[in-house]
């Protein structure tokens, strides 16, 4: 079920509650088009983390960047890596291992990501706004993604 983002609060609003149910070790893989709210939903979750969100960037030209919260994060955009092993090469699983890893434009190296420690959102735009899918780790429990209770 996709998530309605009304604007861009709402987005900010989806950061946090990912900072709130995302675990050591957990990799978070962002896709979506320029301008879909990429950047924002991040600077949004490191500031729920107890990090600076002025810090937050695109990764574009330094490929990866670190940001010190509660949990650290690791942001690595993948647009401009060669293919899946270049991630490796940036040291990423070493780096993400104590915190969070997110990578943007993760499709092209979804084959080399940690299956069962990561979640898959994908932003899109609508016309009233955005919206987000959100897949967890297989297995665990979101509260705020379960759609079969009403609240
Ligand atoms: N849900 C939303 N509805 C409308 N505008 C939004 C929403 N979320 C973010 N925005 C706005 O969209 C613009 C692009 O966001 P940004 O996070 O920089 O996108 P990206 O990193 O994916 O290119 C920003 O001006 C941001 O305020
Ligand atoms: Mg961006």
């Amino acid at each position: 079920m996709p998530i309605h983002l009304t604007d861009e609060a709402a987005t900010q609003r989806l950061g946090r509650l990912l900072a709130g149910s995302v675990q050591t070790g957990d990799v978070i893989a962002l896709d979506g088009p320029l301008g879909a709210g990429k950047t924002t939903l991040v600077r949004a979750l490191v500031a729920e983390l107890g990090g600076e969100p002025a810090e937050v960037s695109s990764p574009t030209f330094t490929l990866l960047n670190r940001y010190d919260a509660r949990l650290p994060v690791v942001h690595v955009d993948a647009y401009r890596l060669q293919g899946p092993g270049a991630l490796a090469g940036l040291g990423f699983d070493e780096l993400a291992e104590d915190g969070i890893g997110i990578i943007e434009w993760a499709e092209r190296v979804l084959a080399v990501l940690p299956t069962a420690h990561t979640w898959h959102i994908v932003l899109s735009h609508r016309a009233d706004g955005r919206e987000a899918q959100v897949a967890p780790p297989p297995g665990r429990s979101v509260p705020w993604l379960q759609s079969d209770r009403s609240s």
